[in-house]
């Protein structure tokens, strides 16, 4: 199979492209290297894979004709969009370019896919911001942790959704574009609303990519900032049960299609590697 990956370079990009490659298959990484570490991960990758197999374009998602061109030339049969800007910090100090890349750039994607005489499924990186602040949701404390009152095992894609940032602007106009083109294109999209994803080759920092960026910070030396009172709670979902959950959607397209799946590591506790929570 062919499987085309925007932001393939990325953190999450780059460990699944290397899964796809390690089965046999051809994966074209398309990305700009804007990332601090893309060019680490892109090294990486062709360490560890023949240019048979791994094709990279150095190309922007919002260079529609260079987009459209590098899809076409692939002839993918799942297309992964990824890139993205990804720090609702930048968002917010640059709107603008946040849009172009996570709305215009999206539009693009789906775009370059439907032009295609056999389309390919588009799988889509969302995040659960779309549900902003939920404040409408009660949380008490609980030993050292807020815990949602009414809620015990989280939130469910019921919750209405509620941009906030230009961040969740931009990503949310995107997760509905993928959503509507299913409906509309009947292209075989699935949104995936991720919670916060770590594991290896996240080269993160401070605006984004907090799990990584805690443990380079403590191996070097470097102050952490807490912020708040230090007792909130954050979902983590390890980037190989991620590629699990996509690889779930991919087998049983015929009912996520159309889907706005949230996927996050959840309430099951005790921990187990490689367990996906995603049911179908
Ligand atoms: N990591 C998380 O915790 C998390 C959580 C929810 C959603 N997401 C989403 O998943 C996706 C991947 O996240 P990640 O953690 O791997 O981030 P990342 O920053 O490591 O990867 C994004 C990639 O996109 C590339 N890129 C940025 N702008 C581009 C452009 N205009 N054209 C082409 N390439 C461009 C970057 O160079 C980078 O390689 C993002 O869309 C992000 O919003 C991530």
């Amino acid at each position: 199979m062919h499987f085309f990956i925007t932001g393939g370079a990325g953190f999450i990009g780059c460990n699944l492209a290397a899964h796809h490659l390690q089965q046999g298959n051809t994966v074209t990484v398309f990305d700009n290297l804007s990332r601090l570490g893309t060019q680490h991960n892109l090294a990486w990758l062709r360490q560890n894979f023949s240019d048979i197999n791994l094709k990279f374009v150095q190309g922007d998602i919002r260079d529609f004709e260079t987009l459209l061109l590098a899809v076409s030339n692939a002839q993918p049969t799942l297309l992964y969009h990824l890139a993205g800007q990804v720090a609702v910090t930048t968002s917010v100090q640059n709107p603008r370019e946040d849009f172009e890349i996570n709305a215009l750039g999206t539009f693009n994607v789906l775009e370059a896919a439907r032009m295609q005489n056999t389309p390919p499924a588009v799988f889509y990186a969302s995040t659960n911001k779309v549900y902003g602040g939920m404040e409408d949701i009660v949380t008490t404390l609980e030993g050292n942790r807020y815990i949602y009152r009414d809620y015990p095992t989280g939130i469910s894609e019921q919750q209405p959704l509620d941009f906030h940032s230009p961040y969740g602007c931009s990503k949310g106009s995107g997760d509905q574009y993928v959503r509507d083109y299913a409906r509309i294109y009947n292209l075989k999209t699935v949104v995936f609303r991720q919670s916060c994803i770590y594991g290896e080759r996240q080269f993160g920092v401070t605006d984004q990519g907090w799990v990584a960026h805690f443990i380079i910070a403590a191996i070097t030396g470097k102050p952490i900032t807490i912020y708040g009172d230090g007792k909130q709670v954050r979902d983590l979902l390890y980037v190989q049960d991620l590629i699990q959950a996509y690889e779930a959607a991919y087998i049983h397209l015929d009912k996520a299609a159309g889907q706005a799946l949230m996927l996050g590591e959840g309430q099951s506790m005790p921990y187990q590697f490689g367990q996906s929570s995603v049911k179908f």
